[in-house]
């Protein structure tokens, strides 16, 4: 087997975030365009001598793109890559597979919750040896590559056999094919009650889990159906597809309206859950009620005990900024830490491997423990269920014993997408430059207790992350925040987040429109969101 040298020049763009390189699928499908990158990471992390993981949520290109980024580690002298069968691993699952095997890191191809399809989005992630995103140290030293590379190597030979499990061989490399699930299913079932929760199913509880046609389905039928013994369809739209059917898969009450509509219609099933197209997002809803993200953090927090892996206690909490302050409540209560985070996950890994935190989650749907390092959907859906299991009582039932004895934050994230790029910062520098003067000023009948924008030091290694999102804190606990998307694709997404906090067990009604309403009305007038955008009602509401 010959390697080849290929010649190619620098390709602009190819700036990874920490959730990796995310682009059109077509430009990934460009000549040279992947291999470029793959060069470029492989030249960061090296490769020589080295093991890696290797999966994707199977949108199209995935099993392409596997058997390039294959012969390419094979080419760079790479001794072994673990490879989901199919070329197949949720993000959970090669972030466990990474720590499990303790290998020098892993490639995830995966644009998230991002569409899938010729003509939407590819991406490739390269997560480190403790199974978390690279760091931006990292990912920068990625991108300065890709602009200075003038060849890339790459083994000349017939694609690997991916949808066999077993031992195979590349050149000199190693290809090991695994079954995508057994290692994650052993995973959780070494964290929770499965016989409580096998005894629940067998007891006639009922459930819809809806995959979105993304890789949680087999890992959804194995565990809920095969392992706890979920009635067979429980797990719906429960077959990776390249194009997840058409589906938009993001876990939201927008993208998985068929399940919200049949969990508030009638013979509605008792817990309805949602993943995303690479299985590290989720929605959890009860029988006629949403549970969101913010306060299904903080049940979880209030109730992980109950569940055999977190049976000695939680180190600690992490949430992002804008996630509700519930979390806290709780941790107030427990005794433990609470920490407050900028957004993204990547902020979690250091207080994770650092064990002061145990537990953590934001806003847009992600929650996760310190079980892998990575966000992890159906592991949140596996904790309610334990939960629902011991306490033998409803979503609705726990959720309102929750409210009564921490009080209730209501809580909505409105998205104003596509703004034009210079009027969105325009909008943001005009508040940041207001913000000394709003303490003490009355809006809406509301005093404003305090406004700055968050800044945060790590309290592991020391880091400062500045401008994180303007927060307008309110007297009794409520609040906006702002900031603009740092994930969104066309012009600027303005993200506004709103909270109130009602204590006690009388709450303010069902609707968290309604009882946001004042801080909405503070937040447009503070702000000048029309003034500025032209925008007087958000796109997306969760
Ligand atoms: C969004 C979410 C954030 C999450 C990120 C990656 O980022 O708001 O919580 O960590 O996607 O899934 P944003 O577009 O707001 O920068
Ligand atoms: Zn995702």
């Amino acid at each position: 087997m010959t390697i080849l040298t290929i010649a190619t020049q620098p390709i602009a763009g190819q700036k990874p975030g920490t959730s990796g390189l995310r682009k059109k699928t077509r430009v990934f499908m460009g000549r040279h365009y992947l291999e470029n990158f793959v060069q470029a990471v492989f030249d960061v992390v090296g490769c020589q001598g080295k093991t890696f993981v290797l999966g994707g949520d199977g949108r199209y290109f995935n099993d392409r793109a596997a058997q390039v980024i294959l012969r390419m580690a094979a080419a760079q002298g790479a001794a072994r890559v673990i490879v989901g069968q199919g070329a197949l691993l949720s993000t959970p699952a090669a972030s466990h597979l990474i720590r499990l095997n303790a290998t020098d890191g892993g490639l995830i191809m995966s644009a998230s919750h991002n569409p899938g399809g010729p003509d939407e989005d590819f991406g490739i992630k390269f997560n480190m040896p403790n199974g978390g995103p690279a760091p931006e140290a990292v990912t920068e030293a990625m991108f300065a590559r890709t602009a200075s590379l003038s060849e890339y190597r790459i083994l000349e030979v017939q694609d690997v056999d991916l949808g066999s499990i077993g031992r195979k061989t590349l050149g000199g490399m190693i290809v090991d094919v695994v079954d995508p699930v057994s290692d994650y299913a052993a995973l959780m079932e070494s964290l929770f009650d499965f016989a409580a929760i096998r005894a629940m199913f067998a007891g006639g509880f009922r459930m819809r889990m809806d995959s979105m046609c993304a890789i949680t389905g087999p890992y959804a039928r194995e565990i809920l159906e095969n392992r706890l013994g979920a009635a067979p369809g429980t797990v719906v739209n429960g077959t990776p597809l390249p194009d997840f059917g058409g589906m938009h898969p993001d876990p939201n009450p927008t993208w998985a309206k068929a399940l919200m509509d049949e969990m508030f219609g009638a013979d509605a099933p008792d817990f309805g859950a949602a993943s995303d197209g690479d299985g590290d997002r989720n929605m959890v809803v009860g029988r006629g009620i949403y549970v969101s993200p913010s306060d299904s953090l903080a049940v979880l927090a209030a109730n992980a005990h109950l569940a055999p892996g977190y049976a000695k206690g939680l180190a600690g909490v992490a949430r992002s900024m804008p996630t509700s302050a519930a979390a806290d409540r709780v941790a107030a209560a427990l005794g433990i830490a609470s920490f407050e985070t900028p957004t993204g996950w990547k902020f979690f890994g250091n207080l994770l491997d650092a064990g002061k935190a145990t537990l953590c989650g934001e806003e847009s749907f992600g929650t996760g423990s310190d079980h892998v390092r990575e966000k992890d959907g159906l592991w949140a859906v596996l904790l309610w269920l334990n939960i629902l299991a011991v306490r033998k009582q409803s979503v609705r039932e726990i959720l309102e014993a929750h409210w009564a004895q921490f009080g209730r934050n209501y809580y909505s994230r409105h998205d104003f997408e596509a703004i034009p790029t210079d009027k969105a910062d325009a909008m943001m520098a005009a508040l940041r430059g207001k913000l000394a003067s709003l303490p003490g000023t009355a809006v809406e009948g509301m005093l404003v207790e305090a406004a700055d924008d968050f800044a945060y030091t790590d309290p592991v290694d020391g880091s400062v992350s500045l401008k994180q999102g303007v927060r307008v804190l309110f007297q009794g606990g409520s609040r906006f925040v702002m900031r603009l998307s740092g994930t969104g694709t066309e012009g600027a997404t303005l993200r506004l987040y709103l909270e109130r906090y009602a204590p006690g067990p009388k709450g303010l009604g069902e609707d968290p429109q309604a009882a946001l309403a004042p801080i909405i009305r503070a937040a447009h007038e503070i702000a000048v969101i029309e003034g500025f955008t032209g925008r007087n009602a958000p796109d997306v509401v969760t």
